[in-house]
C-alpha cells in the first residue's frame, strides 16, 4: 500500500512512501508551508487544514497537545502528521504572498476606476 497527497490551491500530487510526514512530502512536491523550528513541533507555523476523508497515522500525543483541540477541526501540524493512504491537505498562503495579492489586487481595482 502506498500514499498519495494533494496539496491544495495548486493541486500538486505526488506518491509517498506511508509514515512520511506531510512536511516532508510537501518539500518533495516543491510545494511552500512555512516554517520557524525546522519541524519539531515548536513554531506551529507548518499548521495545514486536512480535508475530510484522508487517511493519515494516528495522531501522536505531543502534536495533540499542541494543537489543543484544533486537530478536531481538522487542523494537523505538518511536520508531525504523517501519510497512511490517501491526503489531502489545504495550505495556508504565505502571509507575505497573501499582502502582496491583497495590494496587487486593491492597485489593478484602483486602475480600473481611472480609465
Ligand atoms: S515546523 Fe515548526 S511546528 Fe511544524
Amino acid at each position: 500500500m502506498s500514499g498519495r497527497i494533494t496539496f491544495w490551491p495548486s493541486g500538486t500530487t505526488i506518491e509517498v512512501k506511508p509514515g512520511t510526514p506531510i512536511l516532508s512530502a510537501a518539500r518533495r512536491a516543491g510545494v511552500l508551508i512555512q516554517t520557524r523550528c525546522g519541524g519539531n513541533a515548536a513554531c506551529f507555523m507548518c499548521k495545514v487544514k486536512i480535508r475530510p476523508g484522508s487517511d493519515l497515522m494516528p495522531i501522536a500525543d505531543e502534536e495533540k497537545r499542541k494543537l489543543a483541540g484544533l486537530e478536531e477541526e481538522g487542523y494537523r501540524l505538518a511536520c508531525q502528521a504523517k501519510v497512511r493512504g490517501v491526503v489531502q491537505v489545504d495550505v495556508p498562503l504565505d502571509p507575505l504572498r497573501a499582502a502582496v495579492q491583497k495590494l496587487l489586487a486593491k492597485q489593478a481595482e484602483e486602475k480600473d476606476e481611472l480609465w
